[in-house]
């Protein structure tokens, strides 16, 4: 039978993770695939992780299963760090969490639950968006349209997306990027989330609001505007979070779904199908992830260091994103490329085609992904005046 499968080319993103470990070029950089990398183009695991980690090694009583919803101290964590520790909605105990595999499994989750919850609606993404939006929702059987996100001339399309949220069906499901947009790096601001709301409300939309950045746009709390925005106003959101990027927990799968309901008792209910899905598909989820971010945020000292070190990758990749657009200057590139400046998180839509990625790749062993989406964690002092000279080179 396996005679009739067919091969098929990898993951557009994690596909570069191989070709660029093969690549033996001394000169190679890697802007692809979205992991923080210190100056040193490191992942380094942070120093509140190793610490919380020695703890749990020393203390850990069991590896027994956590439950389909997971940690309860983790959801109360992350529910806390999403919508504010005094957030009104908590106080009405209109939210849940639900402990995932990551910012995907819990997009995954809200799929599969839109799929069988909300049968006949659509889900509307932005574009361009994160590729595996749309393997995901694809693979749950969800019907996938699109809303304008950025315009020919690589701008935030702001009055394309109103107008397109303006016409969608009454009741389908609106994916929202919280901040740091993937791959664009655009972000809304807090007239437009505003805007948004309104659009959503007058419509009743159901917002999915995908929040795998937090901390590395403007602040922990900066970041959670629009979020916070759509839970404290509408009666029915969905949020999916993550701990890879702000806790650097990439491979340990450290997420969660959000449900934030009219009332208490809706917000069980929809709790309890959230279990079932997880149930089908994965039964538990990983604990060891979870459990850092637990020692971490019940320790006063290890989240004070944690918070510390997730302001200092902020901080060099907003320097980067300066230090960029002063290496394009001496080529006469630096209007051009003026918005890397403004564009928040790790990515940068950078505007080069497809055809000048890959001659950056091919000729200069720069990776980046195709639609021109850059890494720009993935720059330092170091390469910086070799990338702005390959830059250069392909878009002359
Ligand atoms: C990315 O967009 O590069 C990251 O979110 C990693 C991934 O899973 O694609």
């Amino acid at each position: 039978m396996f005679e009739q499968i067919e091969r098929v080319p990898g993951d557009a993103i994690l596909g570069l993770i191989e070709a660029f470990n093969k690549d033996s070029n001394p000169q190679k950089v890697d802007l692809g695939v979205g992991v923080y990398r210190d100056a040193h183009g490191n992942t380094p695991v942070m120093r509140a992780v190793k610490e919380a980690e020695s703890l749990l090694l020393k203390n850990e009583t069991t590896k027994s299963y956590i439950g389909s919803h997971g940690d309860p101290r983790y959801g109360q964590a992350i529910l806390s760090m999403v919508l504010g520790a005094d957030s009104p909605v908590l106080a009405a105990k209109r939210a849940s969490a639900t402990q995932s595999p990551g910012g995907t499994g819990a997009l995954r989750l809200a799929a599969d639950f839109i799929k069988t919850h909300l049968p006949g609606k659509g889900i509307w993404l932005s574009d361009p968006t994160w590729p595996n939006h749309l393997g995901i929702f694809h693979a749950a059987g969800v019907e996938m349209h699109k809303y304008p996100y950025v315009d020919a001339e690589n701008r935030l399309d702001f009055d394309g997306m109103l107008a397109t949220l303006k016409q969608i069906p009454q009741g389908d499901v609106v994916l929202l990027h919280a901040c740091c947009h993937n791959p664009s790096g655009f972000d809304l601001s807090k007239e437009q989330w505003q805007q948004v709301l309104e659009v959503v409300r007058e419509r009743g939309l159901l917002p999915l609001v995908d929040f795998a950045y937090q901390g590395f746009g403007d602040g922990l709390e900066e970041d959670a505007y629009g979020v916070r925005l759509m839970a404290e106003n509408l009666d029915e959101v969905l949020i999916t979070s993550s701990c890879s990027k702000n806790f650097g927990l990439y491979r340990e799968r450290t997420g969660c779904l959000i449900a934030v309901a009219k009332n208490a008792e809706q917000m069980e209910n929809v709790r309890s199908q959230f279990a079932i899905v997880a149930r089908e598909n994965y039964s538990n989820p990983p604990a060891h992830g979870s459990a850092i971010v637990v020692e971490i945020l019940d320790s006063a000292e290890l989240a004070a260091n944690w918070r510390e070190e997730l302001t200092e990758m902020r901080d060099r990749i907003n320097g980067l994103r300066r230090d960029f657009v002063d290496a394009l200057k001496p080529y006469g590139l630096d209007q051009q490329f003026a918005h890397i400046a403004e564009q928040r998180g790790m990515f940068s839509y950078t505007g080069l085609t497809p055809e000048q990625v890959d001659r950056l790749r091919d000729e200069y062993a720069i990776y980046m992904v195709r639609s021109g989406r850059a890494n720009v964690a993935g720059l330092a002092s170091e390469n910086l005046p070799y990338v702005a000279k390959a830059i250069a080179a392909v878009v002359k």
